[in-house]
């Protein structure tokens, strides 16, 4: 039977250029969904665009577009950004499409069955940037105006008729569900955060607007609009053709495994989703994980202070799997963490360029010249030989559940000092020194050495996937089927096949660049 796995990523407002923030979501959840596909489980894994709400309609008015045309523009630029990034996505939702409005309306149905729904008058604060109600203690003065504490955006007061989520109902079930699934938000900071909100007791949540037309409308009172975040939560089961539920997707993939987001929009995951979705009978998903703030120098990015590092440019410049290995290197998951071209230079030069790159440069230029270009065989390998290779495979079961625990950064820093072993172990027993007289020796070493950058490149195939792939097919491995259990395959390589040409994998950035 194959395992299923399902994760996605928030679904981005198409309201503006993609961010190093957008980047950063998408590539921590693309890693994962990558590493589980070599677990050889059957992954869905889902992203999209978040079209609705008042917070789009005035960003299409201000660019004068009828708000359809602007999100189908945005939304396209989006989908190119999962191209540019390298995600391995299974879908890409919008919520202006049939399939999600399908979805938003049996939910909505759900929860007015289940009694949960009823009509009466808003009057609060509102966070059009954030599309989210402030209560009194929330807010603070700024200026002439108010903003939310906790994201900097200005808030309005908001008086109008409204149909609420009776939430207050739910606040024990909630604590109840947090209590018998303890990792169900990670890290434990988020989780301690959000236990000690909804503890204070929640009130009812306005879930449906009257003051815009941009939206789902309400059935049977379509002056009222659907409050955008019921609308786009409902997105990760909209993609698995939700209302059916006899649908083979929806069976297979719900509940989620892992929704992967920022740490500003904890609350609508971790209590507003599971509120909705007890209330309309379906499971919850498993895991919420959020990740820190991506800082430039320890300031949140921002137009006016210059600070911007454009994935788009960085890309360009420097390359896609240069981007992806730096963020998630530098920045710890779970914590903020600041950003800068300096260190992105460094990074590439230290782990990239001049570690792994080196390693593999190194050894195959020896093998074409040295071997006929193809790699040797042995089967007299020394104690220091078997040393290296096993000291990998040893750590794999460590290295998977830090995977499954989202603890990135240290399964980084393994991978890592594995590629560090392997340059030092292939200095230290220097094969140019014994090819004369020992060419048995010599291919020992050989053989070792691309055993170990094998392993290395599929462990880091989900962090690097351009450049492993094409270190995995010079040597002549299918990158299709690639698994982690390739790695204790120590047969697979092919010894009668010239290798492929090995181009410069990654270039060293020089200062003035
Ligand atoms: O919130 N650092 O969309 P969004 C790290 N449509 N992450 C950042 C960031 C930064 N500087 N800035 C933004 C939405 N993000 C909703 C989601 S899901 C049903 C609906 C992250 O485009 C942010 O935390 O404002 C979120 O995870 C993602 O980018 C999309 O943000
Ligand atoms: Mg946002």
């Amino acid at each position: 039977m194959s395992k299923n796995f399902y994760i996605t990523t928030p679904i981005y407002y198409p309201s503006g250029k993609p961010h190093m923030g957008h980047a950063y979501s998408s590539i921590v959840a693309d890693i994962f969904a990558r590493f589980k596909r070599l677990e050889s489980y059957n992954v869905l894994f889902l992203t999209g665009t978040d079209e609705h709400g008042q917070k789009i309609q005035k960003e299409a008015e201000k660019n004068k577009k009828d708000p359809k045309i602007f999100c189908d523009e945005l939304s396209e630029t989006f989908r190119l950004l999962t191209k540019s990034l390298n995600l391995s996505n299974d879908d890409f939702i919008r919520t202006t499409e049939k399939r999600h409005h399908l979805s938003v309306i049996e939910i909505w149905n759900r929860l007015v069955n289940s009694g949960d729904i009823y009509l009466d008058k808003y009057s609060g604060w509102y966070s059009v940037s954030d599309e989210a109600f402030y209560d009194e203690d929330e807010i603070e003065d700024k200026n002439d105006g108010k903003i939310s504490k906790s994201s900097g955006s200005a808030v309005e007061w908001v008086e109008e008729e409204s149909y609420f989520f009776k939430l207050s109902s739910w606040s024990k079930k909630l604590l109840e569900f947090y209590k018998k699934n303890p990792n169900f938000i990670l890290p434990l900071s988020r989780r301690n955060e959000v236990i000690k909100f909804v503890e204070k007791g929640l009130k009812d949540l306005s879930i449906s607007r009257t003051s815009f037309t941009w939206g789902i409308p309400v059935p049977k009172n379509e002056n009222h609009i659907i409050y955008v975040w019921l609308d786009a939560l409902t997105n990760y089961i909209s993609a698995l053709n939700f209302p059916n539920t006899h649908d083979k997707k929806y069976k297979d993939f719900w509940p989620a495994d892992v929704h992967v987001i920022g740490k500003d929009i904890l609350r609508f995951h971790a209590v507003f989703w599971p509120a909705f979705l007890l209330a309309a009978k379906l499971p919850v998903p498993k895991k919420v994980f959020g990740h820190g703030w991506i800082l430039s120098d320890e300031k949140k990015m921002s137009k006016s202070l210059g600070n911007i590092l454009d994935p788009l440019e960085i890309i360009e410049k420097y390359g896609i799997d240069q981007l992806r290995y730096y963020l998630v290197k530098e920045v710890s998951l779970g914590n903020d963490g600041s950003i800068s071209l300096e260190n992105l230079k460094n990074c590439v030069n230290n782990d990239l360029a001049n570690n792994y790159g080196n390693l593999c440069q190194r050894v195959f230029s020896f093998i074409k010249k040295n071997c006929d270009n193809k790699i040797p065989f042995s089967t007299k390998l020394d104690n220091i030989d078997k040393k290296l290779l096993n000291n990998l495979k040893d750590s794999l079961p460590k290295l998977i559940s830090l995977m499954n625990n989202q603890e990135l950064n240290e399964y980084i820093k393994k991978v890592v000092s594995f590629s560090f072993d392997a340059n030092k172990y292939f200095n230290d027993s220097e094969p140019w020194a014994v090819k004369k007289n020992d060419p048995e020796r010599m291919n020992a070493i050989l053989f070792t050495i691309v055993e170990q950058i094998k392993n290395i490149s599929i462990l880091l195939n989900p962090i690097i996937p351009n450049a492993t792939n094409k270190v995995l097919t010079m040597i002549n491995l299918p990158v299709e089927n690639i698994k982690i259990d390739t790695i204790k395959d120590d047969n697979i390589l092919n010894n009668q096949k010239e290798i492929g040409n090995l181009e410069i994998l990654f270039n060293k950035i020089e200062d003035d660049n």
